[in-house]
């Protein structure tokens, strides 16, 4: 949720700053703004929408200077117009944000008594405001950073750049992740190792309250006291080739044709003695637990759900799944008992966190599962489950939810190892069925072509249903999400037997319902469910294997014929067609795949 660089270089500020914010254009893309220092004198290009738009201003207005900031922009407080595009400047100085800065409207207030007022509409103006009176008061540019960052609360990374400066950076990071970069002579600042992998590997990250004053011979960090303290800086291998489309027309497509890539790591590295299954058999004792609660938002949270199923049939454990900007406000009763699981890609979701930090103290364990290794969620938990799936650069979720199911999948196997509930044979067929998933998702991908087929024709509905049971239920919510997410079609999902209950009446000729049913033991019970749309002359979608296909007969209107697949994981080779359905429908209504309207991939504000 917003991207933030900076760099001190020895070259133009400009392109390396554009560059940058391209590989953070996923955080948000309403306004985009760089900010240089050159001659002693700030200046700055921004402009509403993508960063495109930014490129072409600098093409016309060139920007020149080799220190700089720069930000991609989701607007929380004012419209995404140029005046609220960052970076926001008053007087001797320019900052980014990303965050939210609680307390403004009190420190305008301040400001205001000082005939100090605001131009724009944004929270972070403030910042630069107050920043700039502090330089007025007489502080040198990093004591004005200093107390500005004490009288702020709320959430924040920020990077300020000073008039006269062209050698110094000043960071700061509360709530929001922030890295600092370094290279040979030259330094950076970034929401994460990504915007600033081409440039350098050589990574520190900053610890909650931390400040750090950056210079091009280096960075030294305060802690949250102010207090000058080390920070390790690390050796991060990331590939900057990961963030290219790789021939895929949108970084979503290539990201759902990697699944049984990145499905194959991760279970070699939970289930052979890799460090993942030692860790899991080290750090994990299901044998004292009680209950799972687990915790998260959207996707990931749908994640959870399904695995729900898992731990509470294979491993005999109760789980609650709920998402965490409820979770985190209702005060639910935990104990030592308890195991508090958070699920999160980005590992810097805002309401996940808070109720992470809820559990601290109060839960037995806190555990999480994360894509990004370094983020605020993985540190903060007594143990880290990586899921391996590579950066995820599309804003709708897909590579990575596949990748936390087989995680959770994992996860339940060795708490029923645990907790007893199976023995070494059937450990070994579940384990063997686990290891068939990437390749019942490589099947499920050569479906493409009838998906894409499909969705031609639900492209042309303003509301679509999804239905599902057992597992197959939380996979029917996430078609739902990712239709209505990335092709801006109406969409539900429910659990077949509450079709009855309320959204029957919603059936009419104009209404699709995608249905998930492979042949087994609730297939009889979901085709009753089907009869009941097709009575109400219902478009019936219908997903399932051969045998379910041949078994609903007449009246379907559309069908997707999966492979046949045993056992309890099948539910993740079916979300395959639900990724497909959503981006083949968007692609058709020329949709923005990637970069929906109104969307950002890591939510690190409330
Ligand atoms: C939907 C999607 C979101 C995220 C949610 C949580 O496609 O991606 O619903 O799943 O914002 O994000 P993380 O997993 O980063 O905590």
């Amino acid at each position: 949720m917003c991207g933030i660089v900076g760099v001190l270089g020895r070259h133009q500020a400009a392109p390396i700053l554009v560059d940058a914010l391209r590989r953070l254009e996923y955080r948000g893309y309403d306004s985009a703004g760089i900010a240089t220092v050159e001659g002693g004198r700030l200046d700055r290009r921004r402009s509403p929408g993508k960063l495109v738009n930014l490129n072409d201003l600098l093409v016309h207005d060139p920007l020149s200077g080799t220190a700089g900031i720069g930000h991609t922009r989701w607007a929380t407080h004012g419209a995404p117009t140029t005046m609220n595009a960052h970076p926001h400047a008053r007087g001797r100085v320019a900052v980014v944000h990303n965050g939210i800065i609680e307390n403004y409207r009190a420190l305008r207030t301040f400001l205001e008594s000082r005939q100090i007022v605001p131009e724009t509409e944004t929270d972070t103006e403030t910042v630069a405001m107050l920043c700039n009176w502090y330089l007025d008061q007489g502080h040198d540019p990093v004591a004005a950073a200093k107390a500005t960052v004490a009288d702020l609360t709320g959430a924040y990374a920020l990077c300020f750049l000073f008039e006269g400066e062209e050698d110094l950076l000043v960071a700061a990071r509360k709530g929001s992740p922030l890295a600092i970069g370094w290279g040979e002579g030259e330094m950076y600042v970034g929401s994460d190792a990504l915007a600033l992998a081409p440039m350098t590997d050589q990574i520190t990250y900053l610890e909650e309250g931390d400040i750090a004053v950056v210079t091009r011979a280096g960075a030294h960090f305060f802690d949250a006291d102010q207090a000058p303290v080390e920070r390790p800086r690390k050796t991060v291998t990331l590939d900057p080739g990961a963030i290219d489309k790789a021939g895929h027309r949108h970084f979503m497509a290539k990201e759902i044709a990697e699944q049984p890539e990145v499905l194959s790591h991760a279970l070699t590295y939970y289930l052979d003695p890799c460090d993942g299954r030692r860790q899991l058999e080290a750090e994990l004792d299901f044998s004292g637990i009680d209950r799972i609660v687990m915790v998260a938002c959207g996707t990931a949270s749908l994640a959870c759900f399904v695995s729900k199923y898992w731990f509470e049939q294979i491993a005999g454990l109760p789980v609650e799944v709920d998402i965490a900007s409820e979770f985190r406000y209702r005060e639910p009763p935990l104990n030592a008992r308890t195991l508090a699981l958070f699920v999160s890609q980005s590992g810097e979701t805002a309401d996940t966190l808070a109720a992470l930090r809820y559990c601290r103290g109060r839960a037995g364990k806190i555990v999480s599962i994360v894509n990004a290794a370094e983020s605020s969620i993985a540190r903060e938990s007594d143990l880290a489950l990586p899921i391996l799936a590579g950066p995820e650069i599309g804003v709708a979720s897909t590579k990575a939810f596949s990748c936390q199911l087989v995680v959770l999948a994992a996860m339940a196997l060795q708490a029923a190892r645990q907790t007893g509930t199976i023995d070494a044979g059937e450990d070994s067929r579940l384990s063997g069925l686990l290891r068939q998933v990437p390749g019942q998702v490589s099947a499920a991908l050569a479906l493409a072509p009838r998906v894409q087929a499909v969705s031609a024709q639900l492209a042309r509905h303003a509301d679509v249903l999804f239905l599902g049971r057992g597992p197959f239920y939380p996979i029917a919510l996430e078609g739902a999400l990712k239709l209505k997410e990335i092709s801006y079609i109406h969409a539900e999902g429910y659990a077949a037997g509450e079709l009855k209950h309320g959204p029957i009446a919603l059936i009419d000729e104009e209404m699709p319902v995608v249905v998930l049913a492979p042949s087994g033991p609730l297939f009889d019970k979901v085709l009753s469910n089907i009869q009941e749309v097709l009575a109400r002359a219902g478009k019936v979608v219908l997903v399932s294997d051969a045998e379910g296909l041949a078994a609903a007969g007449e009246g379907l209107w559309q069908t997707i014929e999966m492979p046949a697949i045993e056992g309890p994981f099948a539910a993740i080779a079916y979300v395959v067609p639900m990724q497909q359905l959503a981006y083949h429908t968007a692609v058709e209504k020329g949709t923005d795949v990637d970069q929906p309207r109104n969307l950002a991939k890591s939510v690190t504000v409330e």
